[in-house]
């Protein structure tokens, strides 16, 4: 097991497939893209598969998802997705992405064993998307998301990022249009991952301005603590339900304390948070030839060193080192 000091059970596990993306979302990265992985530095897809199965086999993780950067740029993707299905007890599988691909690789993607997918769409104005992400690919993700919808892929959840004067007058309009596709609508509170570093607590839009302004058009009703049980999201029955809608306050009400997650980067670094600040290096152990068990004591011993909390509240916050794009969402 992954257990940490604080008695918490890492059973889900992030594994970042890529740090490249093929949008440049202005919360996220800068226009010319980033300094990239080289390829040698990442992991291939036999070492993925090697460590998500000793993850599964020998340390009690349930549930994978494969994040980036925009994991659908692996090419190995469909194979890497097999190979995880196959594994006993074999893990559930979900993928978080842009959406951008998906209207050809969804069918591929459930038929190798994906189980659901959570595509991030902030805005339902193509020219707010070409703003915010500083390219024209809107039709391509609502295309992803219908292909998801038709693959099977349920449910399909929806994450929305509201930007401050950009597109945070938007929440009860992308309600109303997930609640008439079926997707499960997810609003996230940004949080100081960009690599710019120029995320501002005054600038974001906090889980209270969101309620409050989908409580001018519909009645929410709170699921309850025990409903959110380790999701980072809240959620809230729209007008009776059963339809939902979540908010992922990680700033204005974190979920810490009932943290099941451990991440791996496309890199082979284990982290045990988002914003932890050291890594421990999992392909240098794979590369010098360490046996299973000696891989799965390390991991082991990166997530014991897990901190309480992000340390966001705390006046000395400092952001990780990496990226959100590197780290894998
Ligand atoms: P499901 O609820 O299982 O569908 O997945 P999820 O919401 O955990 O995954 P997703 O990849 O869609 O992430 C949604 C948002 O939650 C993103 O902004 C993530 O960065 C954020 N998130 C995921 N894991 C963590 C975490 O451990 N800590 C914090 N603070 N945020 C997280
Ligand atoms: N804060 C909050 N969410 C973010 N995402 C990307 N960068 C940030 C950030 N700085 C979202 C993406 C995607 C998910 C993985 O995280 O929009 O939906
Ligand atoms: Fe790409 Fe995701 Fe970053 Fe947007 S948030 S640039 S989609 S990695």
């Amino acid at each position: 097991m992954l257990v940490d000091t604080y008695g918490r059970v890492a059973t889900d596990l992030r594994v970042s497939l890529t740090d490249r993306c093929n949008l440049r979302c202005t919360y996220c990265m800068p226009e010319e893209g980033m300094q990239w992985l080289a390829k040698p530095d990442l992991l291939t897809d036999d070492e993925i598969v090697r460590l998500i199965r000793i993850a599964v086999t020998d340390l009690g993780v349930t549930d994978v998802r494969f994040t980036g950067g925009e994991p659908l740029l692996r090419p190995g993707l469909v194979g890497i997705v097999e190979r995880c299905a196959a594994l006993l007890p074999r893990p559930k599988l979900s993928l978080t992405t842009n959406g951008i691909g998906l209207g050809r690789t969804a069918a591929a993607l459930r038929a190798a064993g994906l189980d659901r997918v959570n595509v991030s769409l902030d805005t339902l104005r193509p020219d707010v998307f070409h703003t915010l992400t500083r390219r024209n690919r809107h039709q391509d993700v609502l295309d992803g998301l219908d292909a998801a919808r038709a693959a099977g892929l349920a449910p399909v959840k929806v994450n929305s990022v509201l930007m401050r004067g950009v597109n945070d007058d938007e929440a009860p309009e992308l309600l109303r249009w997930a609640l008439a596709e079926g997707y499960e609508l997810r609003f996230i509170e940004q949080m100081p991952l960009d690599a710019q570093h120029g995320w501002q607590r005054t600038d974001m839009v906090t889980a209270e301005e969101i309620l409050g302004a989908l409580r001018t058009r519909f009645t929410l009703t709170a699921e309850g603590e025990p409903a959110r049980g380790h999701a980072p999201a809240e959620r809230w029955l729209v007008d009776g339900g059963p339809a939902r809608v979540g908010v992922i306050a990680s700033v204005t009400r974190p979920f810490c304390r009932a943290c099941d997650r451990t991440r791996l980067t496309a890199d082979g670094q284990v982290r045990n948070c988002l914003f932890a600040r050291e890594e421990s290096d999992l392909r240098g152990a794979l590369r010098s030839g360490a046996p299973d068990h000696e891989v799965a004591a390390r991991w082991k011993a990166a997530m014991w060193g897990k901190k309480a909390g992000s340390g966001l509240d705390d006046p000395a916050f400092l952001q990780p080192d990496r990226p959100m794009s590197a780290i894998g969402g």
